[in-house]
């Protein structure tokens, strides 16, 4: 990590900014963005380090994208590794659902990742560097009152398999991330069917891994340079499940979703 230049999206909260904090303690550059400028501010306060460089983005937009894969290049004159972090989720069920808050998660998680891939790509290239997407569990089992965080994730999944494919001989590292319940702000922020933030968690976040601890776990598995990253035992379980046994796992998921509370599974 030492001088490498590592772009985070989503860099203001949980995964993302324990992701920014521990490149920096392993001393990366570090360039990280988010829509809020209040939130990139109170980070460069907390983290107070030379090496921190902080971007007003929103990666749902093309142009914002570029416009900050740019500036970084520009700035620190190239990129090492590039994680797609930025991500929303999403609680409702589809037959109630406003489509809209679909094309939110789609345009978010999926595009988003697209969009800074592609205009990071050239230097990553150039610098034989890596491109990680922080993906979920739901990436690889759809998960009930999810459909639009699932299908997002999908598709970040299928876009990274298939990059990772034709990159297999340049000497860039892909890498996909799937982070078990982890203890952060998502579930605050997930949109309800009518597109506004649910405002509360269903979980106990004390309870979840920590955000520093997949930051770690994220840190190693780039420098092994690893295809994939599956985290917390119920995570890996779900995944082995999802193959071995997917009509069993129906059940147990639509059974464990029910049981949170709020959740609109009857
Ligand atoms: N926490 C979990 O249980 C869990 C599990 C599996 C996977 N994940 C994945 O981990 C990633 C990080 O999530 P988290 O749990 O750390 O959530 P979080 O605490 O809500 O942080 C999300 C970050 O993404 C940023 N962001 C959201 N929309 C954005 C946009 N359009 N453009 C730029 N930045 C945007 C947010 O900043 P602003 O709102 O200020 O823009 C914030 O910095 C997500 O991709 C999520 O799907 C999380």
């Amino acid at each position: 990590m030492q001088d490498k230049v590592v772009v985070i999206t989503g860099g203001t909260s949980g995964i993302g900014k324990a992701l920014a904090i521990a490149s920096l303690h392993a001393g990366a550059k570090v360039a990280v963005c988010g829509r809020k400028s209040e939130t990139l501010q109170a980070l460069e306060k907390e983290v107070a380090s030379d090496n921190l460089y902080t971007y007003t983005a929103d990666v749902s937009k093309e142009d914002d994208c570029k416009y900050f894969i740019e500036q970084v290049i520009s700035r620190l004159g190239k990129i090492d590794i590039l994680i797609n972090n930025a991500g929303i989720s999403m609680r409702a069920l589809f037959r109630d659902v406003d489509l809209s808050v679909l094309r939110q998660l789609m345009d978010i998680n999926f595009w988003g990742t697209v969009y800074c891939t592609k205009y990071a790509l050239p230097s990553i290239l150039a610098n034989k560097g890596t491109v990680v997407g922080v993906s979920s569990i739901a990436g690889y089992r759809g998960l009930p009152a999810r459909t639009g965080y699932s299908s997002s994730k999908f598709a970040m999944q299928g876009f990274l398999e298939s990059l990772r494919t034709e990159n297999l001989h340049t000497g860039i590292n892909v890498m996909w991330v799937c982070p078990g319940f982890t203890s952060s702000n998502i579930r605050n922020t997930a949109l309800n069917e009518e597109g506004r933030s649910q405002s509360e968690t269903p979980l106990d976040e004390g309870k979840l891994m920590s955000a520093e601890a997949v930051a770690d776990a994220v840190l190693k598995a780039i420098n092994k340079r690893k295809r994939t990253l599956v985290l917390t035992g119920q995570g890996k379980l779900t995944v082995l499940l999802s193959k071995l046994f997917p009509g069993l796992l129906d059940g147990i998921v639509y059974n464990h979703f029910k049981k949170e509370p709020g959740s609109p599974l009857k």
